[in-house]
C-alpha cells in the first residue's frame, strides 16, 4: 500500500495510511507528517502521548472503560487507532516449551514481562497514551505438554465456520497483541519497540524481545466520526456514498451504545488460574456496500440494521444520534419470526439482542473496528466474552437461520446484514489476567 500526498490531505488521514502501512516506514511517514508539533523530541519521546506507570495497572488486561472517555450519552468512546498484532512464538521458543527447558520458559517469560512492563512505563494507560491486550490462541497450549485440554478452566476451542454462508480461513497465530490509541503514532511506536527494529518508545527503552516471535500477520483499523468518509475511495463502496460525517461505521451509522454492550464483568473469567481473564474472538469480516448506498434508501438501511420498528417510528435519526445511549431494541414486539414475517424484513440489531442473558444485559462487550486493509472495506469484529460458547450463541441469533426458514425472509436478503457481510477469517484467544499474560503455562 501506498501513503497519501502529506501536502494534500489532513495530517489525520495521512497518519491513518502511515498505521496500515505499519514499520519504521510507517511511524517515520507519521512523524514527518507532524506540522502541530508531533516531532519526537530529542530523547525520542512524542510530543502529547503521555508515559504511565505501571504500578496501578489492574489485574484485568481488559479493564479499559475505567480509562475511557464517554460521550454526552454516557457510551465509551473507543480509541481511534488499532493494529493486531499476530505471532507465532520462535522455533527456538518451541523448541524450550517443548523440550520442558523451565529455565530458559522462565527467563523468556521474565523478558518478555519485562518488555510489557516497559510498554507501560512509556505509555500512559489511556486513550492518549497506549491500551493493549495480550491473547494466547489454543494451538500455543497445544505446544505444552500439559496443554492437551487447552488452558486450565477455560473452554477455548479452536476456531471453526459458524454459518453455513462463511468458508473462513483460521488464524495461524500463537500470540495476538490488540493496540489501541488515539495517536496513531503511539500504536506505531510501541509495535515497532515490541516487535520491530527499534529499541525505544516514547523516549523510554523496552527489552528486547524479537527472538521469541515471529510475525505472522499485522490487521489494522479505526473507530471515530468522519473517518469511513474519508475512505471511501477503496473497494466495497461507492465513491459518493453519503456516508453523514459524524458516522463510524462505513454503513453510516454508530455503534458500541452503553445499553448494548457487556459490562466488563460480564466478559470476565471469574474462576480457576486465569480468573480476571477473558476470551476474545476475531473475525475479519469483508462488506460489498455498493447495494447498501447505491440500492436501498435511508428507511430500509434503518430497518436492515436496527429493525423496521425504528425505521417506521424514525427512532435513529440520520447517523444514530437519536439513540442516546441504547438502540431500544428490548421493547420490539417478541416474537421474532411473526415480527420478520409481517414486516418481510429483520434488522440486525433486533436480532442479535434476541441472545441477551435473561436479565436483559448483553453477553458481548465488542471492542470492533472498521478497516480498508487490502483497500476493500471491512470491519476487524473483535468482542471480549466470557467464554467463546457466548459468542456461539450470540452469533446463531444473528444469522437468524431460524427466521430465514419460516418467516419469508431469505438466509441473507432482508435478513439483517447478511447480505452484505461476508466472513473471511475467525481467530479464538484467551486474554488471560495480567499476572498471566506473559508466555502463560496451561496449568499456571
Ligand atoms: C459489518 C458488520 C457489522 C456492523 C456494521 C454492525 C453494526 C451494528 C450496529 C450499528 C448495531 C446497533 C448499535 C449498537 O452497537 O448498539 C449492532 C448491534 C449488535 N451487533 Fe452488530 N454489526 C456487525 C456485525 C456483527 C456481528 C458479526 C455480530 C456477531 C455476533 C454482531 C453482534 C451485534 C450485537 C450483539 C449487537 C447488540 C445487540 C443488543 O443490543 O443486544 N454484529 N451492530
Amino acid at each position: 500500500m501506498s501513503l497519501p500526498d502529506p501536502e494534500t490531505v489532513p495530517r489525520r488521514e495521512f497518519c491513518k495510511a502511515a498505521v496500515a502501512l505499519g514499520g519504521v516506514a510507517g511511524l517515520s511517514a507519521c512523524l514527518d507528517a507532524g506540522g502541530d508539533g508531533t516531532d519526537p523530541d530529542a530523547d525520542g519521546s512524542l510530543a502529547d502521548v503521555p508515559t504511565g506507570d505501571p504500578e496501578g495497572a489492574p489485574s484485568r488486561q481488559h479493564a479499559w472503560n475505567d480509562v475511557l472517555e464517554r460521550d454526552e450519552n454516557g457510551n465509551v468512546v473507543a480509541p481511534t487507532h488499532h493494529v493486531l498484532r499476530g505471532l507465532s512464538v520462535s522455533s527456538d521458543l518451541v523448541d524450550v516449551i517443548g523440550g520442558g527447558d523451565t529455565a530458559a520458559l522462565d527467563d523468556a517469560r521474565r523478558r518478555f514481562e519485562d518488555a510489557l512492563t516497559d510498554l507501560e512505563r512509556a505509555f500512559e494507560r489511556s486513550n492518549e497514551g497506549l491500551l493493549f491486550t495480550v491473547g494466547y490462541a489454543p494451538a500455543y497450549f497445544d505446544r505444552f505438554d500439559n496443554g492437551e485440554d487447552g488452558p486450565a478452566g477455560v473452554e477455548l476451542p479452536e476456531p471453526t465456520a459458524l454459518t453455513s454462508m462463511e468458508d473462513p480461513e483460521f488464524d495461524a497465530a500463537d500470540v495476538l497483541v490488540h493496540f489501541a490509541s488515539d495517536s496513531p503514532e503511539a500504536v506505531l511506536a510501541a509495535e515497532e519497540a515490541l516487535f520491530g527494529d527499534e529499541s525505544a518508545a516514547n523516549g523510554m527503552s523496552v527489552t528486547d524481545v524479537t527472538d521469541l516471535f515471529e510475525p505472522v500477520d499485522r490487521r489494522t483499523g479505526f473507530l471515530g466520526p468522519g473517518l469511513p468518509r474519508e475512505r471511501r475511495d477503496v473497494q466495497g463502496v461507492p465513491d459518493d456514498a453519503p456516508i453523514p460525517e459524524e458516522a463510524p461505521l462505513f454503513m453510516g451509522f454508530k455503534n458500541g451504545f452503553a445499553g448494548s454492550q457487556a459490562p466488563e464483568d460480564r466478559v470476565t473469567i471469574d474462576e480457576g488460574p486465569f480468573a480476571d481473564g477473558t476470551t476474545q474472538h476475531v473475525s475479519t469480516l469483508q462488506t460489498q456496500l455498493n447495494a447498501w448506498w447505491d440500492q436501498e434508501n435511508h428507511h430500509q438501511r434503518v430497518a436492515k440494521l436496527f429493525s423496521p420498528t425504528h425505521a417506521a417510528e424514525e427512532r435513529v435519526g440520520e447517523w444514530g444520534e437519536k439513540l442516546g445511549s441504547a438502540p431500544s431494541v428490548t421493547d420490539l414486539p417478541e416474537d421474532a419470526l411473526e415480527y420478520a414475517r409481517e414486516e418481510g424484513v429483520v434488522g440486525h440489531a433486533q436480532k442479535a439482542a434476541r441472545a441477551r442473558d435473561d436479565d436483559g444485559t448483553p453477553p458481548l462487550l465488542r471492542r470492533d473496528f472498521p478497516t480498508t486493509d487490502g483497500d476493500h472495506t471491512g470491519l476487524h469484529f473483535l468482542t471480549l466474552q466470557e467464554s467463546i460458547a457466548d459468542f456461539v450463541r450470540v452469533r446463531d441469533a444473528m444469522t437468524g437461520a431460524d427466521l430465514a426458514d419460516e418467516s419469508g425472509v431469505g438466509s441473507r436478503l432482508n435478513n439483517g446484514i447478511l447480505q452484505y457481510v461476508f466472513v473471511r477469517r475467525r481467530g479464538n484467544y484467551l486474554v488471560p489476567p495480567r499476572a498471566h499474560r506473559s508466555l502463560p503455562d496451561p496449568q499456571p
